[in-house]
């Protein structure tokens, strides 16, 4: 079928200093597991959760200021969304195919977030490896998977991503028209953010901010035991801890990176519906 077939999440990228100070986060306290990157810039490090979706910590070119956060959406067909995309007078500014067959194509949404539309991994048969650290190089392997088994959170999956807009009918339009998104009702007391569901049921969500707000873009994250991770990040000392309750009945502990990326954790329990509509610009109210 002809168009955009979102179908969930295929990444989130983080920019990051050095993996040195920022994948052990990732890596030995949420539990991601290390796979080998399919794109040939030594900068990109591939992480992947337990539902398959992935975090791509990239690692910055210039020492001291970080790169660009992405998002990357899973379509059913590159071709037809980028086909789709072109039609409605977007810009692909780049597009291809991995090292495992993944095909992928850019854009910016109107506010200049970078958005990235993937297909599966894995395609065709690689044979790359990777060390612990991501570093990764063409190999007649099995594919390499670095995962601690004694991590103290378990990320399950993506349950959202968040983007800073700065008008909310032009970028409500643009996702919802264009990208072909569904509004949901949001499960929050704020009215600066529209909330998107997608097929596998994760959420997308424009966050009101000011331009340049860089700390607004995040993922979220659920993870198995969530005051376990609450426990985790606090012994941590991590910046910017805060833990709140949602209207789903939900709960999110959101924190700082150690490069003062915003990550947010949820908890793992169903999500509370049914007493929230929403108009056609996301605006929520109970019922
Ligand atoms: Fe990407
Ligand atoms: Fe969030």
């Amino acid at each position: 079928m002809a168009g955009i077939t979102i179908t969930g999440f295929n990444h989130i990228a983080y920019p990051i200093s050095t993996r040195h100070h920022t994948l052990p986060l990732y890596r030995d306290i949420l539990g991601l597991a290390v796979i080998p990157s399919m794109v040939d810039g030594p900068a990109v490090i591939w992480t992947q959760m337990e539902s398959g979706t992935m975090v791509h910590p990239i690692e910055s070119a210039e020492p001291g200021k970080l790169g660009t956060f992405h998002l990357a959406f899973g379509v059913e067909s590159v071709p037809d969304a980028i086909a789709s995309l072109e039609a409605s007078g977007i810009e692909v500014s780049s597009s291809g195919e991995r090292h495992d067959g993944q095909e992928f194509g850019f854009i910016n949404d109107p506010d200049g977030n970078r958005l990235e539309f993937a297909s599966v991994n894995d395609r065709k048969v690689h044979g790359r490896i990777c060390d612990e650290w991501g570093v990764t190089r063409n190999g007649d392997g099995p594919p390499s998977r670095h995962q601690k088994s004694d991590a103290p959170i378990r990320v399950l999956s993506v349950e959202h991503a968040a983007v800073p807009i700065t008008n909310r009918k032009r970028a409500v339009t643009f996702y919802r028209d264009v990208i072909g998104l569904q509004i949901i009702p949001s499960m929050v007391e704020a009215d600066t953010i529209t909330w998107f569901g997608l097929p596998d049921g994760s959420m997308l969500h424009l966050v009101e901010a000011e331009q340049g707000n860089a700390h607004t873009y995040h993922g979220g994250f659920v993870v198995e035991d969530f005051d376990r991770a609450v426990d985790t990040i606090q012994q941590l000392d991590a910046e910017n801890i805060r833990v709140g309750d949602r209207l789903d009945d939900r709960r999110a502990l959101h924190f700082d990176d150690p490069d003062g990326n915003h990550v947010e954790l949820v908890s793992n329990n169903p999500a509370r519906s049914g007493h929230r509509i929403a108009d056609e610009w996301g605006y929520t109210k109970n019922v």
